[in-house]
């Protein structure tokens, strides 16, 4: 067995501060050094221990495990908060719009207004596509659902942007995040649009970000289109909610895959691609049907239960995450938001009223509050994106329209970072150990000793 002990030797100049591992097989001590960030845990730096020891390191999910350092988001799971470039998700929501958190997000500040209009109009003049890339959509069933729409045209960017691509030039690198950037509303509101067998509307340059998005949506092209601007505030900051999230699964495939240096384009096609998982972004699309599953606050008891079943697959959707032990701060600003939309937009909908009797349940059933199961992000946005007049097959395609300025600028910061290595995880064994091949006519029957059947290819 292991042991880690960190350090509390005298001051000296070796590792003052870190950690010392003792193997208790061998006896033998190896000295780890720590990190801290200016924010966040203490980190046992493990990338010389295979080196120095041959000793590897298990932790599937990556519980306890930092993969790279980032300078973009900070999460305090305990706490309940979440930064941006050290501003409060809650802050930026009330007050900054999605195109300024894209700005953010991707430099590191908060724009200048000149600033602020040179990067509107440059994401502006990325919001077409090439006619080329529109046939792609024809190729699927009307039915498909748009996350797969969305896997498969953003993929295909990557053939119309990727001969003249060199993602060691920083300029090539900003174009490439504009223009995904700009692209995703009018893919995602296509696939939409493709679904209902509709005509695919312009992007229009005098709209902002969000109003493109809307109009392209829900415009028909055989009537004048009026944006309603709560409506357009409400898509605003559902995007701004959905912005980043540290190294969450999608991210981190997005890294993964772009630590090998695939073309930017494919590497947030394998981001879509993750996202759209119900443990993931594919949550809130879930929550929606839990809520129709559920029906009435008279099964909520037994939904809650079921829930705590450990022979039943049935969770709550919409609740617990990894990292936030406390409420997902951005859960909270969510419902906020579900109660304006609805009110201002005149809708009693009893999915609300069902999703806030089962919150409160929840959070007083010993179950999640021993296991601190809180509402996440997924757990509102559905009831607001549906009064939106978004379809649920929609929901995931919004949260990948909005995380895409994260997925993007996690991508930009690994390729300048000095440790950025190609990812490649090491495993825990479990399979056969070396054996002879087995000539067809040997195959087909049980090894008395063994109980291997050859037939089979396991113990029977
Ligand atoms: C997102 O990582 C991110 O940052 C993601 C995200 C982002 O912005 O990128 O925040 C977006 O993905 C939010 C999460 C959306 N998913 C859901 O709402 C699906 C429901 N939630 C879970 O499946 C689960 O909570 C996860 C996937 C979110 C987190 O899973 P973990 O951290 O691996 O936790 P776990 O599955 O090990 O659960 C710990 C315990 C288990 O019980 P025990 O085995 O210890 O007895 O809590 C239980 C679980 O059974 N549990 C739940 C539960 N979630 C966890 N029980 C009932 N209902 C739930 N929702």
């Amino acid at each position: 067995m292991l042991v880690i002990e960190a350090q509390n030797m005298a001051k000296s100049d070796s590792n003052e501060d870190g950690f010392t591992i003792t193997d208790n097989k061998t006896g033998k001590s190896y000295d780890l050094p720590s990190r801290t960030g200016r924010m966040g845990n203490r980190l046992i730096d493990i990338s010389k221990l295979y080196p120095q020891t041959g000793i590897l390191t298990y932790d599937p999910g990556f519980s306890s495990t930092a993969a790279c350092k980032s300078s973009i988001t900070h999460i305090d799971g305990n706490k309940g908060v979440l930064l941006h470039r050290g501003y409060a998700i809650d802050e930026l929501a009330m007050n900054s719009d999605y195109m300024e958190v894209c700005y953010l997000l991707l430099y590191g500040e908060l724009p200048t207004p000149e600033q602020k209009e040179d990067f509107d109009n440059d994401i502006k003049n990325h919001t077409l596509l090439h006619e080329q890339l529109i046939r792609f959509y024809s190729g699927f069933m009307r039915s498909a659902h748009p996350m797969a729409v969305m896997v498969g045209v953003v993929g295909a960017l990557s053939a119309f942007y990727h001969d003249q691509m060199d993602i060691t030039d920083i300029d090539e690198r900003r174009l490439a995040a504009h223009r995904i950037i700009a692209k995703m509303p009018t893919i995602g509101a296509y696939a939409y649009k493709y679904s209902l067998g509709m005509a695919f509307p312009m992007p229009r340059n005098q709209y902002t970000y969000s109003e493109n998005l809307l109009q392209m949506m829900f415009s028909n092209p055989a009537e004048d289109y009026e944006i309603n601007p709560v409506l357009a505030r409400a898509i605003d900051r559902l995007l701004i909610l959905h912005a980043d999230h540290e190294q969450n699964a999608s991210t981190s495939t997005v890294r993964l895959a772009g630590s090998s240096g695939a073309n930017p384009y494919a590497c947030v096609a394998s981001g879509i691609a993750s996202l759209w998982g119900p443990a993931h972004g594919g949550a809130n699309e879930a929550v929606l049907k839990m809520l129709g599953e559920i029906g009435s606050v008279k099964n909520i008891q037994k939904y809650v239960k079921k829930a705590q079943d450990p022979d039943d697959p049935f969770r709550l959707m919409g609740f617990g995450h990894r990292v936030y032990k406390s409420y997902d701060p951005r859960a909270t600003v969510m419902r906020e938001s579900c109660h304006e939309v609805l009110q201002v937009l005149g809708i009693k909908d009893p999915k609300l009223e069902l999703a806030m009797e089962l919150e409160q349940i929840a959070l007083n059933d010993p179950y999640f509050v021993d296991k601190k199961l809180y509402p996440n992000v997924d757990f509102y946005s559905g009831i607001i994106m549906s009064a939106l007049g978004f379809p649920t097959s929609m929901f995931t395609v919004m949260f990948a329209i909005g995380r895409t300025v994260g997925w993007i600028s996690h991508w930009k910061e690994m390729l300048v970072d000095d440790e950025h290595r190609i990812g490649r995880p090491r495993q825990l064994y479990l399979g056969e150990e070396k054996r002879p091949y087995v000539p067809m006519d040997k195959r087909g029957h049980t090894d008395k000793k063994t109980g291997w059947s050859w037939l089979w290819g396991g113990k029977r």
